[in-house]
């Protein structure tokens, strides 16, 4: 039987999700195992280093209990991104759990170590600001609990690694990490795509520690021990799962844009080479590298609140989720304005002390008028952070893809071109971290050409408000954000 799918591992943080897909580019069937995180203290979000490569084992064993592994081609792999951990490299086992993303166990590292200068240094370093989702933090944290004096770490009997570069070991005992995963890491001179010394320095690791970088297409170390998939089975791409929706997407070059609407949304669109005037409203990133070619930058920003803003109303309300959003979209907007700064606000303003506010009401202000504010500030805020990668590119976002729940609905999505003033795209298929691990590893394996993505638009909305009437809305929207903001912003 000939060799005509590709299995993507979408190993995420509540769950790891399996794809195959076909050399037609569609999605032929899927599995999922599930993933449980642990909060030992209040800020502390842990998982098992062995419980993740578990439910990688155990999706995989779904899914290719009902297909013959001699079918499957190439793997490609999507995974959660910034989470860490540290395992003896001589034995490969763990010795510390794996510090979530979500984590905030460094937020007061972060204040003790971020001086002005520190802060400035790693945010063009990196081309992130110094946070406690990223790794950085947490391996300084991982090195102080278990290795005080750096002795093990400098020796290099010590790994520290992403999911990726866990995951990667797991299969092929090497201590590797992909590109655009370092990245995330806050370790990496983005930039130039290798560690860099300074930030090291400045977190404290040592760079025998730290894995080598790898581009997205490997070498990677074949698959073994992920019964019943074949030992030997070629994993021929790894992506970060943001990266690997951008890549699902089927954007190739800027101009274009994804966002994932979620509990937070994330917006990410590929940027040119790194230039001086990259606009801080988003940070810079590695989107991916295929091997042979230079690493394409991206732009990207996570919002904090998002679809949390409509669960919020919702529950104030007594209503569903998609009772709230129907009578939203159905009054008229009204000039109220919600600014969703529940924790502060994230991409393009990181305004941690931003207040939450409503603004613009009267008395008589139906609770129509409210609501549709709320639900207006998801692509209000979209529309800031394509705004902020425009001013990185130089010229205008033309399409922002769409994908996860809140797309799915079309009065919420023309709303988003209206006020973004663009194209809104959505694809057919949703699970798209894992189908864009599947099609660069398709493209790697020669079966899927790299120009061109998903193919499958399910429905395109094009803007229809006229551009002064958009520009007003947006004005109301920015002039309720200045009232939020902090001062010091
Ligand atoms: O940056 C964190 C992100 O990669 C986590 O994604 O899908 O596991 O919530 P997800």
């Amino acid at each position: 039987m000939a060799a005509d799918l590709i299995l993507a591992i979408d190993q995420g943080t509540s769950s790891t999700k399996c794809l195959l897909v076909g050399s037609d580019g569609d999605v032929v069937d899927s599995a999922t195992a599930p993933l449980a995180e642990s909060c030992p203290r209040p800020g502390w979000v842990e998982q098992d280093p062995e419980g993740v490569w578990r439910s990688v084992a155990e999706a995989v064993a779904a899914l290719m209990a009902r297909h013959d592994p001699k079918r499957v081609a190439a793997v490609g792999l999507a995974n959660q991104r910034e989470s860490l951990l540290l395992w003896e490299k001589a034995t490969g086992e763990a010795i510390s759990p794996l510090l979530s993303w979500q984590d905030q166990r460094t937020a007061d590292l972060a204040h003790r170590i971020g001086t002005a200068r520190v802060r400035e240094r790693v945010r063009t370093l990196s081309g992130l600001p110094l946070d406690p989702m990223f790794s950085a933090l947490k391996a300084r944290w991982l090195l102080d609990a278990y290795d005080p004096d750096r002795t093990r770490s400098k020796a290099g009997e010590l790994a520290l690694g992403t999911v990726d570069s866990w995951l990667l070991a797991k299969l092929g005992g090497r201590h590797v990490v992909e590109i655009g995963n370092a990245s995330r890491t806050q370790l990496l001179d983005t930039a130039n795509g290798v560690w860099s010394e300074e930030l090291a320095d400045i977190f404290g690791v040592p760079m025998a520690a730290l894995p080598e970088v790898l581009p997205s297409t490997g070498p990677f170390p074949a698959v073994t021990g992920l019964a019943p998939l074949l030992d030997g089975t070629p994993l021929l791409a790894v992506l970060g799962d943001s990266h690997a929706a951008l890549f699902g997407h089927g954007v190739r070059a800027p101009g274009a844009v994804k966002a994932t609407y979620g509990t937070g949304s994330s917006v990410m669109g590929l940027i040119g080479p790194a230039t001086e005037e990259f606009d801080r409203g988003t940070c810079l990133t590695v989107a991916w590298q295929i091997e042979g070619a230079p690493p394409s930058l991206a732009a990207e920003g996570n919002i904090r609140s998002s679809g949390s803003t409509f669960r919020w109303l919702a529950d104030v309300f007594g209503l569903s989720v998609d009772a709230l959003i129907e009578e939203a979209l159905a009054a008229a907007p009204s000039g109220v304005s919600l600014v969703p700064a529940f924790n502060g606000l994230g991409a393009p303003y990181w305004d941690d002390g931003a207040t939450a506010l409503i603004a613009g009401f009267k008395l008589g202000t139906p609770r129509a008028a409210i609501l549709r504010a709320g639900v207006e500030s998801m692509p209000h805020q979209v529309a800031d952070v394509v705004a902020s990668v425009e001013r990185t590119m130089g010229a205008r976002v033309e399409s922002l893809h769409a994908d996860g729940g809140p797309s799915t609905n079309d009065g919420l999505m023309q709303l988003q071109a209206d006020l973004a003033g663009c194209e809104v795209v959505r694809p057919k298929i949703t699970a798209l971290s894992g189908y864009g691990a599947a099609r660069l590893a398709g493209v790697a394996a020669g079966m899927f050409p790299l120009l061109g993505g998903n193919g499958v638009v399910e429905r395109t909305f094009t803007p229809a408000l006229a551009a002064d009437a958009r520009e007003a809305r947006r004005d109301e929207w920015h002039a309720a954000v200045a009232r939020a903001t902090s001062p010091a912003a």
